[in-house]
């Protein structure tokens, strides 16, 4: 079928006020930059003359700045769903009158969708390294929610990206989830399994428009480890070798999953060069810098994610080296990458970051001072919850240590303390498995928490009521009020 060749700000007159868009991609990687950004345009252009203008936007996971932040400083977002990074969509969604955000588990947005609980996609907007006239689409460097926003979209607008190969196609495993009461099980039983086929199928006479582009993914660059981040790699590296010692992770390892951001990015780098560690797979959601260079290292054998979160010239070497990297590699849909059955099964090695803990091993992911959003819990529950055993790590302070990143209760709950098993900082390991409450507190306070509030976290301890889990409703959250009011939870009282 011969496709309608548009410019991007032609393609974005397709899109009308009240339209509910379904983006390709996950993280920067895959997303659709041209018309987005025409789309954002086309809002600014309605609002200047009176009208009105937003879509609902679902997305794998975070986008570029020219997805969420052009169409957020166009206030044409209404509702968005399932994860952001981005400074300007975080000012809307946390602004009162801005896009009403709802945070989810990645996992299970496709059949959500599906299911008919949320607004279907009417357009989905997918970026693609090729197309063939019969429909056949080879996806970018993430895939995200492809797959179901193609089939339940009435029209399908098409970026063909010349910036990714055609040398991708066979990367890809394309597999949608039958839904409940037909749902059988997923065929994957290692990381390198393949379920479904290389490219995505649809009908091509949904694709309205295919605009051609050449711009690169916009993904941001990783800090470079540190002090702090590399011990913290160090700790997970040593609790690790220690389970294999003990005979509670087999010898050749199981599949690690690693967490997005600078913290995660540098664990892999530790993980990754720790000879005690065996070379291992990963069954991950997003593919970093560091897996790609712990790859050519020899140190991880093979990766299954969503997507190839990489900086610029890492995803170029990976695409002047396909032959080495065709084999090592699979992207698939996220309904995939963090299906809670396959971590459970394969028995994952989860390790994500918290912004916030509390002494009992609860886990804020998302939530500066219990009400401002950060990101998104993102896939770290569809993997905590179902680990073989879960790891979370964080820089023990933040800002300065203004803030310690443990506290009496967390003003957010994302994970909860019968999910966590153990807790990392930069000071050591707390390893919550059998523990109670109150060994769980001992346990953080004098491993993980700086030294510098341990008296105070013990001083709370000492006066929370005598319960199964020791809790004073009154105090608890002295720490996060001292911020608030005088930028420094050092100041807090009990
Ligand atoms: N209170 C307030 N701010 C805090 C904080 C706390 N307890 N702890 C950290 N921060 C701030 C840092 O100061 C930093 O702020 P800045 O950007 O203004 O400097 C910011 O949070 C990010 O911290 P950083 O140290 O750069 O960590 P990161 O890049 O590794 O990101 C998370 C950490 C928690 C935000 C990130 O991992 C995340 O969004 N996680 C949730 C989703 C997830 O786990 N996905 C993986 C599943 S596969």
């Amino acid at each position: 079928m011969a496709y309608n060749y548009l410019t991007a700000e032609q393609a974005a007159e397709l899109i009308n006020n009240g339209d509910v868009i379904g983006f390709s991609g996950f993280t920067p990687a895959g997303c659709p930059k041209e018309v987005p950004s025409a789309i954002a345009k086309r809002a600014e252009k309605f609002h200047a003359e009176g009208k009105e203008f937003k879509i609902g936007m679902y997305t794998g996971a975070s986008t570029g700045d020219s997805t969420d932040g052009a169409l957020a400083r166009a206030n044409a977002v209404s509702f968005r769903t399932p994860y952001q990074s981005n400074k300007d969509m975080r000012t809307s969604l946390n602004t009162d009158g801005g896009t009403e955000y709802f945070d989810m588990h990645l996992s299970q947005l496709a059949q959500e969708l599906r299911y008919g609980f949320l607004p279907r996609p009417n357009v989905a907007i997918i970026e693609a390294c090729d197309l063939t006239e019969d429909g056949e689409i080879v996806l970018t460097s993430g895939v995200g929610i492809s797959p179901t926003i193609a089939k339940l979209a009435d029209k399908i607008i098409i970026e063909l990206n010349s910036r990714h190969p055609k040398t991708l196609r066979g990367i890809h495993d394309i597999y949608e989830a039958q839904d409940p009461p037909v749902r059988k099980e997923i065929p994957i039983f290692t990381p390198s399994d393949r379920a479904g086929s290389p490219v995505l199928k649809v009908d091509p006479k949904k694709i309205v428009a295919v605009v051609e582009t050449n711009r690169k993914d916009e993904v941001g660059g990783f800090t470079q480890p540190d002090e702090i981040t590399s011990r913290i790699g160090k700790y997970v590296s040593e609790f690790l070798t220690q389970e294999i010692k003990a005979g509670r992770i087999p010898a050749s390892f199981l599949p690690v999953q690693s967490g997005v951001g600078n913290i995660a990015n540098a664990v892999m780098f530790e993980l990754g060069n720790n000879p005690d560690i065996p070379a291992f797979q990963m069954y991950t959601e997003v593919i970093q810098d560091a897996v790609i260079d712990l790859m050519k290292k020899g140190r991880v054998s093979f990766a299954s994610g969503c997507s190839l979160t990489v900086t610029d010239p890492v995803l170029q070497e990976i695409y002047d080296n396909m032959d080495f990297f065709h084999d090592k590699l699979i992207l698939r849909p996220q309904e995939l990458s963090n299906n809670p059955g396959l971590v459970r099964r394969m028995g994952l090695i989860t390790i994500n970051t918290a912004l916030e803990a509390d002494i009992y091993g609860n886990i804020n992911s998302t939530h500066v001072m219990g009400t401002k959003m950060m990101n998104g819990l993102g896939g770290s529950g569809d993997f905590t919850r179902n680990a073989y055993i879960s790891i979370f790590t964080t820089p023990s302070t933040a800002k300065g240590g203004a803030i310690s990143a443990i506290v009496p209760m967390v003003s957010h709950i994302d994970h909860s303390e019968h999910s966590v098993k153990v807790l990392i900082t930069e000071h050591g390991i707390a390893d919550l498995r059998g523990t109670s409450p109150r060994q769980r507190a001992e346990l953080i306070i004098n491993n993980c928490v700086d030294p510098e509030y341990r008296p105070l976290l013990r001083e709370y301890l000492a006066m929370a009521s005598k319960g199964h889990t020791p809790t004073n409703l009154a105090s608890c959250f002295n720490m996060h009020r001292a911020f608030m009011e005088t930028g420094d939870m050092r100041n807090a009282t009990f």
